[in-house]
């Protein structure tokens, strides 16, 4: 099985970007093993304070958050970083040719309970036009992303990423220490009948959404003459990770839960990186409107709404919300 480094040169990453993504991925081991202690290790449970998103922090949050920050900060070719624990972006080497953002620990629900969990990040070239700490640095649409990915801790610690070209998987092997290549290229099947939704926010969704999930459920008897499944991990690296296996959609729709926070899922830590993966295997990834790809970001911490997986699906999912307007 083939080595990460190689598969990179491979793919014509160059030197500098091959470099921090290995920073990236010591960071990710050193997570790895700690996840794996759990307990014995001391980081399970929740820490007094809350995060800028208001959430509270688990301290697997806030360790996993200084374990990249530290390692990144040293790394010569970061200019800057941001971190969805992070209230601002930080500057880091200046004149050094990549900004980094990342979610350290998604689905923190999960840490508790052994579940699936993961850290997701996207890397940017940074801009000569603003300076180091702006955070204009991070605000650039998700088409500009030199490399999109995730490490899943699960049964296996899974990385997932692309660099423009396919969407590549890799699995750690613990004998070694290193990513061996495991999947040379994720292909979303194009149709599906496994839904990825949070159905106890049925009542706060738009009309054209709550329209689309009941057809949805009436299966073989409704509209859409077949059955469909659902699961839920409540951690999107995993149900992103399904959806790249086996195809299906994943959705967590905009509501009116709270006038102030509409939708739920990050733009630039979570949205981003998971559409460029799911793009470069050939699903198709929205907000309601338009491709999560297109939009021009306003805010380091901005939330979207989030449509993806298998292309049919996705449309069709689409093609209810534009129905009910
Ligand atoms: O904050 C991100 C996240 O944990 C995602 O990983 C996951 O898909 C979602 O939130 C879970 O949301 P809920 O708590 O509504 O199930």
């Amino acid at each position: 099985m083939q080595r990460l480094t190689p598969t990179l040169r491979h793919d014509g990453v160059g030197i500098e970007l091959i470099a921090l993504i290995r920073t990236i991925l010591a960071a990710t081991k050193e997570i790895s093993f700690r996840v794996s202690q759990a307990e014995l290790a001391g980081i399970l449970g929740s820490t007094l304070d809350e995060n800028i998103q208001g959430e509270t922090q688990k301290k697997l949050d806030v360790v996993t958050n200084q374990l990249l920050k530290d390692m990144l900060l040293e790394c010569e070719f970061v200019r800057a970083i941001a971190s969805e624990e992070e209230p601002n972006s930080i500057a880091a080497t200046p004149n050094a040719p990549f900004v980094v953002a990342f979610d350290p620990l998604d689905g923190s629900s999960n840490i508790d309970i052994n579940g699936a969990i993961g850290t997701i990040f996207t890397i940017y070239q940074a801009r000569g036009d603003v300076s180091d700490s702006d955070p204009k640095q991070f605000l650039q649409g998700g088409r500009k992303q030199v490399c999109a990915g995730y490490v899943l801790y699960g049964a296996s610690t899974k990385l997932v990423m692309t660099t423009g070209g396919p969407t590549r998987g890799y699995t750690l092997d613990r004998t070694h220490g290193g990513y061996l290549l495991t999947t040379a290229e994720f292909a979303v099947p194009s149709s599906t009948q496994m839904f990825a939704i949070n159905m106890a926010n049925q009542r706060f969704w738009q009309a054209g959404f709550k329209a689309y999930v009941d057809d949805l459920l009436a299966g073989e008897t409704g509209k859409r003459g077949k059955r469909f499944n659902m699961r839920w991990n409540a951690a999107m690296v995993a149900d992103v990770h399904r959806t790249l296996e086996q195809g299906g959609l994943f959705a967590y729709p905009s509501d009116n839960r709270d006038k102030e926070k509409r939708a739920k899922l990050r733009l630039l830590y979570e949205a981003n990186p998971m559409a460029m993966l799911i793009e470069h295997a050939g699903g198709k990834a929205y907000t309601e409107q338009t491709a999560i790809l297109d939009i021009e970001p306003t805010d380091l911490h901005q939330r979207v709404a989030v449509i993806l997986g298998s292309q049919d699906e996705v449309e069709t999912c689409l093609s209810y919300l534009a129905d009910n307007q």
